[in-house]
């Protein structure tokens, strides 16, 4: 099982303790760690007195490479020594070239200040976290487990856990430990597995809700054929699923912490390419300030398919790759995600919308419902109690984002047969195609910011081609995405940021797993030294995973500025809604 993280490695440095409890679906656990591991984290396994029935330690020990903490493993020699690691005289003792980014403890200061170096500050020969925090918890006590940890996934969580865990009936191992943690560090969440009738019994639905109003997040079970037999809901979510949900946990976790003080240069991208590589899944200093959280992304991918009759259809290659891994990104940092595709062939977190499409009409009318639900003020903050919508003030809605990466029909047939053109009856077939609407350029950018993608052909990167015309050019490229920034009535399509696909012989995106871009905004606009400017950012070719936390980057830097600038849509648009 691969989800594309395994190459960026988001969880490195992060400490995550799995505890198992007595469920037939324990065995899954064992998936769930390694998934872990394979994105860096450090995990290090509880198990129940009831879960050893069912699944061996000796199985979590191969993968996690630490001894699992159960009844008798717990030992309380050298408990001391080890616990000042965590208390305030280890942070205020922080070598003064700590490195910023790789911080992961719970002394909210030393974090918030290490960020304020900028990043060309840090560099890898200097002093990081991972040199002084331990990569599994020491002594085996529970208590230094729950100190240790970050996240604590009770997975696959039992209903008598789950009860006891809501009362504080601390009568075993795990809900010892996980009564210990500390709520400002540690971020728990729950998976539960069981019979369909105890699932929906009052007693674990109510305890369940007791603990998310605790701050604790339940990943809700699946429906399936269940170990006994009958069909229906309580099978453990799908290890996928779980693995997603934790590493979004992870990031948003992280963002009180990076907030505090952000980086004196947020606002500012640089262009340089260096900047990009520094740009890594959990370095970038644009993730600091939670710009994503809660707030309402749109991506649109696949092409759009538009019939001829009943059977054969015009569409393009597009692939939708980029588009998925734009929602996997999206959804990471904390965005409330809808991908509207003609093709959606991966796994996805179920707490991403997914809407099927085929025709351009299909997109449109998808994300013109979408913003309807948004209201005047698309997205808002997601807090683990969210409010409803209605109680939000407008400080805290978002204007929501919209990154068209679908390769929507620029021709179609008028009028496409209704039945099937017969072969034997037009040998040859000749259809006159009309050009479509701009769906793009036809969106409210009022209503969304809009992320226009492109796609050129560019056999030749500056110079003009054999019949002395730009066309074909990275220059004339350049000059078309450019044009996407302008407004609708200055014949753009009121962009507030483009991404170009240079596509040439050599390298053509569709359907590739790596892809390349670049990116511009409106301080490409304002650059009067031609196509060549500086305010236009390369992102060389890569896989679309990471590109995408790149694109989200450098979004992030356009748009927040204007974020801050604007308030909220005005009375205006109330006005226009209720005619
Ligand atoms: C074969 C078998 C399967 C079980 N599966 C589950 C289950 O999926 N979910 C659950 O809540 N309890 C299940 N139980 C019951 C728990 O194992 C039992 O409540 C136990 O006390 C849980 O202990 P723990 O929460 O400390 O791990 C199962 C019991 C047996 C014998």
């Amino acid at each position: 099982m691969k989800n594309g993280y395994e190459k960026i490695q988001p969880l490195k440095h992060k400490n995550i303790l799995l505890c198992v409890s007595g469920s037939v679906a324990a065995y899954k656990a064992v998936e769930i760690l390694s998934g872990l591991k394979k994105l860096g984290a450090n995990v290090a396994v509880v198990l129940s007195e009831e879960a050893k029935r069912f699944i061996s330690t000796l199985s979590f020990e191969a993968i996690s490479h630490t001894q699992v903490l159960h009844k008798d493993t717990e030992s309380w020699v050298d408990f001391g020594k080890s616990l000042d690691f965590w208390g305030s005289s280890f942070c205020a003792d922080l070598p003064a070239d700590f490195r910023a980014d790789s911080i992961k403890i719970p002394c909210v200061d030393s974090i918030a200040n290490s960020h304020t170096d900028s990043p060309s500050d840090s560099s890898d020969s200097k002093s990081s976290f991972a040199d002084f925090a331990p990569s599994y918890p020491h002594p085996k006590s529970h208590i230094a487990y729950a100190k240790w940890a970050h996240i604590v996934l009770l997975a696959p969580a039992t209903a008598n856990t789950i009860a006891k865990l809501a009362y504080g009936i601390a009568d075993n191992l795990i809900v010892q430990t996980l009564l210990a943690t500390n709520s400002k560090h540690t971020q728990i969440l729950l998976a539960p597995a069981m019979n369909t009738q105890m699932f929906l019994s009052p007693q674990v639905q109510s305890a369940l809700d007791r603990l998310q109003d605790y701050g604790y997040e339940i990943i809700p079970p699946k429906e399936a054929l269940l170990a006994c037999d009958e069909y229906g809901v309580g099978a453990l979510a799908e290890v996928e699923e779980i693995i997603f949900r934790t590493l979004r946990a992870s990031y948003m976790r992280d963002l009180p912490l990076r907030a505090k003080k952000p980086n004196k240069n947020s606002k500012q991208y640089d262009f340089s390419q260096s900047d990009f590589k520094r740009n890594n899944f959990g370095q970038s200093r644009f993730w600091q300030s939670g710009f994503w959280a809660g707030r309402e992304v749109i991506i649109t991918g696949g092409g759009a398919i538009s019939p001829i009759d009943t059977v054969r259809a015009i569409s393009n290659h597009s692939s939708g790759k980029q588009a998925i891994a734009l929602a996997k990104a999206a959804y990471t940092v904390g965005a409330k995600v809808t991908l509207i595709s003609s093709k959606i062939d991966s796994f996805l977190p179920s707490q991403i919308e997914c809407i099927d499409t085929q025709s351009n009409d299909d997109y449109k009318e998808a994300i013109e419902s979408k913003l309807r639900d948004f209201g005047d003020f698309g997205g808002f903050y997601d807090s683990a109690k969210s409010k409803s919508i209605k109680n939000k003030t407008p400080s805290e809605r978002k204007k929501p984002v919209l990154f068209m990466a679908a390769a929507l029909c620029d021709y179609a047939l008028q009028s496409p047969k209704t039945y099937k053109i017969k072969k034997s009856t037009s040998p040859n077939l000749t259809l006159e195609l009309q050009s479509c609407e701009d769906v793009l350029a036809s969106i409210d950018s009022e209503k969304i910011y809009k992320v226009g993608f492109k796609a050129e052909s560019v056999e030749n990167i500056t110079q003009k081609n054999e019949k002395n015309t730009l066309e074909n050019t990275l220059e004339y490229a350049l000059k078309n995405a450019k044009k996407m920034l302008r407004s609708v009535n200055e014949g753009g399509k009121g962009c507030s940021c483009v991404c170009l696909n240079a596509i040439s012989k050599s390298s053509t995106p569709f359907g590739a797993e790596d892809n390349s871009f670049y990116l511009l905004d409106s301080r490409a606009l304002c650059d009067n030294q031609g196509d060549a400017c500086e305010h236009i950012a390369f992102l060389p070719p890569q896989s679309k995973l990471e590109l995408s936390h790149q694109i989200l980057d450098f979004v992030q830097s356009s748009l927040q500025g204007l974020d801050s600038a604007k308030t909220p849509l005005s009375a205006k648009s109330n006005t226009a809604k209720n005619k």
